[in-house]
């Protein structure tokens, strides 16, 4: 191949290659997270102060000069810290909370394993660029549906009950006193059974095409004790049964259907006339430079390799892509007959948007 005629500052250069660096140190850390996840090594480290690599390895039954060379990885990431003095590694109190403390606030192993399922799938994914056909949901490494699962339920939990129902008219003393409510695009059912624990009167149907995540979001429900107010059936958005829903929600999935216009009018014919519709969303803005920042940095790679080839392996494949922006939404939220459409409230990571009939 001819080399292409370019003209180099050298500052930029650098500046670049020093990104580039950053950004390979960053992706060698995916399989060094989720290794330090499943060895239990980010757990024995938290909250117990400085350790040896000896020390540590001796908590988690692995092998010493192993454990070494991982934690001078973790040290030279800025995950652990290192004190030559004593030949010791800390995991900080605030790392911890997001490497160790799956119930916290965010949980980061999680999107370790998304960006894993992703490159396992990159030769397929290559091939849609070819083609331009799509990958559906489901033909992904399974690595995908656990992943969201646990990437994604810190969010809910710390968030769902307590700021995005009170944000919608109306909708929390509905679920209060007894509400029908459908959850569709559930996967494994993480907002459904965060729902009802919350709401006790109300009743709970979780609805997605992937029959194995609803396999396993029964599974969660039963462990979790709901499974009296909760129901988990495989369905699609366009054609999932029930009329008289209080409320439908949809959690980070509408942008990955096929038809959004089409699923909204499905969602208006399910609901009672004075029903709400949850639509949780990646937060966007409506123009691409507003998003060319870390969050939609993560977004727009997510977005080319699981949303928009998810989109366009279903009927109509408008692929909105996550960055779709409020706008966007709006509109095919109106062509659904929609009437109101509102931002209900927001965090830096996702749109809280609420429609009536
Ligand atoms: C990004 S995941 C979100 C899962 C879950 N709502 C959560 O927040 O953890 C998108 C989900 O939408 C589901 N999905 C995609 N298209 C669908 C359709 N047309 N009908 C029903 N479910 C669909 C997928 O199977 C997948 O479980």
């Amino acid at each position: 191949m001819k080399s292409p005629k370019l003209s180099v500052n050298p500052d930029k250069l650098n500046a670049f290659l020093g990104q580039a660096l950053n950004d390979m140190g960053a992706a060698f850390q995916t399989a060094l997270i989720i290794l330090g996840e499943r060895l239990g090594l980010y757990k024995a480290m938290a909250g117990a102060g400085p350790l040896t690599p000896a020390e540590l390895a001796a908590k988690t039954q692995t092998d010493k000069r192993y454990v070494r060379e991982w934690l001078c990885a973790q040290a030279a990431s800025n995950y652990v810290t290192y004190d030559p003095a004593t030949d010791r590694f800390t995991l900080p109190d605030e790392q911890a909370l997001l490497l160790a403390v799956d119930t916290g606030p965010a949980y980061l192993p999680g999107a370790y394993q998304i960006i894993a399922s992703t490159v396992v799938d990159e030769p397929q994914l290559r091939e849609t660029f070819r083609t331009g056909f799509g990958f559906g949901w489901h033909q992904h490494d399974a690595g995908l549906f656990e992943g969201t699962e646990r990437f994604f339920r810190p969010s809910y939990a710390a968030n769902l009950i307590n700021s995005w129902i009170p944000s919608l008219d109306g909708a929390e003393a509905k679920l209060k006193a007894g509400a029908q409510v459908a959850d569709v695009g559930c996967g494994h059912g993480a907002s459904t059974i965060l729902m009802a624990q919350a709401y006790p009167k109300s009743r709970f149907t979780g609805f997605d095409y992937h029959e194995p995540s609803i396999n396993r979001a029964r599974e969660a429900a039963h462990a979790a004790g709901v499974s009296d107010r909760v129901r988990f059936s495989v369905a699609g958005a366009k054609d999932y049964p029930g009329k008289t829903y209080d409320l439908v929600a949809f959690f980070d999935c509408l942008h990955d259907m096929g038809d959004p216009a089409g699923v909204a009018r499905h969602v208006r014919s399910s609901l009672k006339p004075d029903g709400n519709w949850m639509i949780v969303e990646p937060f966007a803005g409506d123009r691409i430079e507003q998003n060319l920042n870390p969050v939609g940095r993560v977004f727009y790679a997510a977005s080319t390799m699981i949303c928009t080839p998810a989109s366009r392996a279903q009927e109509v494949g408008l692929a909105l892509g996550a960055q779709a922006g409020e706008t966007k939404l709006k509109e095919v939220v109106q062509q659904g007959g929609f009437t109101r459409f509102r931002r209900a409230t927001e965090t830096p990571f996702n749109l809280i948007l609420e429609a009536r009939p």
